[in-house]
């Protein structure tokens, strides 16, 4: 099994392999998360993203990650929070799952996580975090899976959840 963590903070400064963006279907940037990675990683990912003709939601994307201190970004597309009967959860899962394989394809032995979604998506942050922990506990790798979390109230979250 991986090694689940719990961090928080910005995920911009991780030095880890991988830092996931929770991105929208032009990959073009926005706000939130992405527009935070797009500032800190320099004009060269936007020119990057550029080339890979977006990403449809539920999928997910690698780039490098330039003037980052984690050396790539995948980017994956969340659903948007339409009541939840809408296919949201298996959506979300799916962003996980997708990211996860493309770290292990790449051989990344480290890879952190936003909470996919839960911003300007509005998917509620508790299923969502029951969801991102089922996923990263399915599989054996990568060997660190860190889940980074913007504020005290959802690290809390996923601890319980974690601990549950
Ligand atoms: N580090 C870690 N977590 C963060 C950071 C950060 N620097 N900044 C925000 N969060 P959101 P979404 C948390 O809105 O809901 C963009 O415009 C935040 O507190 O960034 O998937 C895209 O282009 C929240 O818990 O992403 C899309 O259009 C979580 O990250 C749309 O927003 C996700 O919030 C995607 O919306």
């Amino acid at each position: 099994m991986s090694g689940i963590e719990i961090v928080e903070g910005d995920i911009t400064r991780l030095d880890v392999d991988a830092i996931v963006n929770a991105a929208n279907e032009s990959l073009l940037g926005g706000g939130g998360v992405d527009g935070a990675i797009h500032r800190a990683a320099g004009p060269e990912l936007l020119a990057e993203c550029r080339t890979l003709g977006g990403c449809p939601t539920g999928q997910a994307r690698i780039t490098n990650g330039y003037r980052l201190a984690a050396r790539h970004v995948i980017h994956t597309v969340g659903p948007v929070w339409r009541g939840g009967t809408n296919g949201e959860p298996r959506l979300l899962a799916d962003c996980y799952r997708n990211s996860l394989a493309l770290a292990v394809v790449h051989g990344l032995g480290s890879i952190a996580f936003p909470a996919i979604s839960t911003g300007i998506y509005g998917y509620p942050k508790e299923p969502a975090a029951r969801i991102a922990v089922h996923e990263a506990r399915m599989i054996r790798m990568p060997e660190r899976i860190i889940f980074c979390c913007f504020d005290a109230a959802t690290a809390g979250l996923y601890r319980e959840v974690l601990g549950a």
